[in-house]
């Protein structure tokens, strides 16, 4: 039986990205630079397929839900409308001994403490003290603006400041009026975007969790007046439900409702969906209830009407908006989480079952050790590795990549020639590959392979005419 329960260190899945081509330190030969993350070929092909799950459940197989790709950077009004210039600010200390930075409210909730609120700002509690250092000596409180900024033209001067968007929900507020007039659209709809966000996070941390640099998937879901009750409670079970589809068991995710107290003053109601991790259960997405706060700031901002034409009431309002909001890059870290394990592994040639690993120990007789990524196949960033036996034999070779071309047509492939048929199904394993194909000497004879599923080490002979339908079936 599989143990799902224990969770694996951060350290173990930070190597594993690195060693297998997912995720690199941004501008590592200088050195790194903190809160920014490349993605190499197997990432990059894992966030593709995140994207592109999303985009096909929340726009393509909604008729009521439209695309956008706004620009990055945007007119500064428009963050003095959504309150970003003036409120999206967190607050900062540094510890006077080690010049270690911090933010306020997280330093003190890791030591069970509430930063206090003052009627000026913030202020620490009694009893601070710095995790890096040890010593009780901290700054004041200052509020810190998580914007980055730049200039637009070559001056650079207050009237061209810009900045990089913190979210990528203000483009699609800001475009609603142009996307209602050409999208016949009727109300509820969506307007849905992907897209990158900045932030200058005091403390990137948790690997690629806080990221400065990372990407957002948002839908506003524009919702009659009265009924936005009944549309968050339906987004809350539709994400919830599509975290599981790709691969995130029901068990592993959790719904924080948020407190009244806790909403924002212009949100009826907010729930974040949140997922397990080894650093402990954190936020993938928040499903905001934010009422027609955006449209209304923009209308007055702007000076231009933000209201819809509701033709079966017969009513002109600002219509209220529903927003799931997730990080892309959050759901990548996760998925590769949950796909980590080190199992112990039957040899070749010898029958047992599949054992988790004990951390530590060596595997018993007959075993050997497999890392291995048990990504859904829908997720998964190869779906196929095509091997031929052995690599000096010409007709095998010739064969295989005859296999390997026509499953290329359909799915990203992987073609490995090199080393034993073991190590090569464990390097798979390692980069999560569902299924790898086998050309044999059997297969010059019968136009067969072998197909080995992943998961269970089987394998199963299948007519080469059969294989695209088969895998088909598998990799839905
Ligand atoms: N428009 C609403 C909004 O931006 P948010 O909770 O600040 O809401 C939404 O962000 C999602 O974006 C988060 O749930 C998270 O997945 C992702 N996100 C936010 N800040 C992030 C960061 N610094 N690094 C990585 N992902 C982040």
């Amino acid at each position: 039986m599989q143990d799902t329960s224990s969770k694996p260190s951060m350290e173990a899945i930070a190597s594993l990205c690195k060693r297998r081509g997912f995720i690199f330190q941004s501008s590592e030969i200088y050195g790194g630079i903190n809160g920014f993350w490349d993605y190499g070929p197997l990432g990059a092909e894992l966030k593709r397929n995140i994207r592109e799950a999303w985009w096909r459940d929340m726009v393509q197989r909604r008729e009521n839900v439209l695309g956008l790709d706004a620009a990055i950077i945007m007119h500064p009004r428009v963050w003095e409308a959504s309150g970003h210039t003036t409120g999206f600010q967190d607050p900062m200390v540094d510890c006077k001994s080690c010049q270690k930075r911090f933010k306020a409210d997280a330093l003190c909730e890791e030591q069970g403490l509430k930063l206090l609120k003052t009627p000026v700002g913030y202020q620490l509690p009694e009893g601070v003290q710095c995790p890096n250092c040890g010593a009780r000596n901290f700054t004041e409180v200052r509020a810190f603006n998580l914007m980055f900024e730049t200039y637009v033209g070559p001056v650079k001067e207050d009237s061209a400041r810009v900045y990089l968007r913190p979210e990528t929900a203000q483009g699609i507020f800001v475009q609603f009026n142009n996307i209602v007039a050409t999208g016949r659209v009727k109300i509820p709809f969506g307007i849905a975007q992907i897209g990158k966000a900045f932030r200058n996070e005091i403390n990137p941390r948790n690997f690629t969790f806080r990221s400065r640099e990372f990407e957002q998937m948002e839908l506003e879901y524009f919702v009659r007046p009265g009924t936005t009750e009944h549309w968050h409670a339906y987004w809350v079970q539709e994400r919830l439900r599509w975290y599981q589809s790709i691969g995130l068991p029901a068990n592993s995710l959790q719904k924080y409702v948020y407190k009244p107290e806790e909403l924002a003053h212009y949100a009826s109601a907010c729930a974040d969906i949140m997922y397990d991790f080894p650093f402990g259960m954190q936020e993938l997405e928040g499903i905001a209830a934010r009422g027609d706060f955006d449209l209304r700031r923009h209308q007055e901002y702007s000076g231009k009407p933000m209201d819809y034409f509701d033709a079966e009431t017969n009513e002109r309002y600002i219509p209220h908006v529903v927003e799931p909001s997730a990080g892309v890059d959050r759901i990548a870290l996760a998925l590769i989480c949950n796909a980590y394990r080190e199992e112990w592994v039957p040899s070749a040639g010898v029958a047992g079952d599949i054992l988790p690993a004990v951390t530590g120990q060596k595997p018993p007789d007959g075993y050997e050790i497999r890392t291995v990524l048990r990504f859904a196949p829908r997720i998964a960033p190869v779906k196929v590795a095509v091997f031929p036996l052995l690599k000096n034999k010409a007709e095998l070779v010739n064969k295989a990549r005859g296999v390997f071309e026509i499953l290329q047509r359909w799915w990203p492939c992987f073609w490995d020639v090199a080393g034993a048929i073991g190590r090569r199904y464990r390097r798979q394993d390692e980069i999560g590959t569902p299924f790898c194909v086998t050309v044999d000497f059997e297969t010059l004879e019968d136009d067969t392979v072998t197909i080995r599923n992943r998961d269970d080490m089987r394998q199963e002979r299948i007519a080469i005419g059969q294989l695209p339908d088969k895998l088909h079936a598998l990799l839905q």
